[in-house]
């Protein structure tokens, strides 16, 4: 009932803002916020306290939760000499309410696999090594103690956030049902006055390596995958990432979060 009276809600405000010629026609930016982001499951790896297999602190402050303790970029850990592991994606984007309108201030916490596809959390134990499915080649999935593993970022004024990061890589889920999650970034928010919202965002991409395997794992994971979901809440959870310029070719994407 709920969801349906949301759904209109934004039916009639796209109507109601085009009709007012408030909206520019094909302006992808000003229809972004019409979709809800869909929810995700919050998954058994959020980092939490005597959980990582090593402790990843930034702000060493005893007052600051585990997960609130690093800073918007993953690609290094302050204080240690050595980048992480794997292609570097920069994930920009801008936070809505169901209104469409920014938000600010709010708190957005990300957590990840290093680009080996290990988790920093004791409880990724299971098939550190494993084969490829398609290549047969068996993969390691080290720890890296340069990757950060989980970051906040806060939004501005406008709604806007960013991250830097690296791209994460696959894991086996299930191998009895060949399930491997495809590269995919878990991602919490927290705004006042509006309910704590998780999801998880994927990659696509001719950049990316082996782009074409990432896609299949797309197609065949059983969260992003969920019926529950219409295509274009899927399509939403997919961030295209291409090189920029202005970021020295590394990649870059947009994933643009809309609150229910
Ligand atoms: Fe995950």
């Amino acid at each position: 009932m709920q969801k349906d009276s949301k759904l209109s809600r934004r039916h009639f405000f796209q109507v109601g803002a085009g009709a007012a010629g408030a909206v520019v026609a094909g302006s992808s930016a000003a229809y972004a916020c019409l979709e809800a982001t869909a929810a995700q499951p919050l998954g058994p790896f959020f980092p939490r306290p005597d959980t990582p297999i090593e402790e990843v602190r930034e702000d060493d402050s005893p007052q600051t939760p585990l997960h609130l303790a690093n800073d918007n970029d993953l690609t290094y850990v302050k204080g240690r000499d050595g980048k992480a592991q794997g292609q570097v994606v920069y994930i920009d984007g801008t936070l809505h309410d169901a209104d469409c309108q920014p938000v600010p201030a709010a708190t957005l916490i990300i957590w990840q696999a290093a680009a080996s596809g290990r988790y920093n959390h004791n409880g990724d134990a299971q098939n550190q090594d494993f084969r490829h499915p398609v290549t047969g080649a068996t993969i390691h999935r080290t720890h890296d103690p340069h990757f950060q593993y989980w970051g906040r970022a806060t939004t501005d004024a406008k709604g806007n956030y960013s991250f830097k990061t690296v791209v994460p890589g696959f894991y086996p889920a299930n191998l009895a049902r060949h399930w491997y999650r495809p590269p995919h970034i878990h991602m919490l928010v927290m705004a006042t006055g509006l309910p704590q919202f998780v999801t998880q965002m994927y990659f696509s991409g001719e950049q990316l390596v082996d782009n074409d395997f990432v896609q299949e794992l797309n197609t065949q994971d059983f969260l992003l995958q969920n019926p529950r979901m219409t295509e274009a809440q899927r399509q939403k959870l997919i961030v295209a990432c291409t090189p920029d310029d202005q970021r020295q070719g590394d990649l870059a994407g947009r994933f643009d979060i809309t609150l229910t």
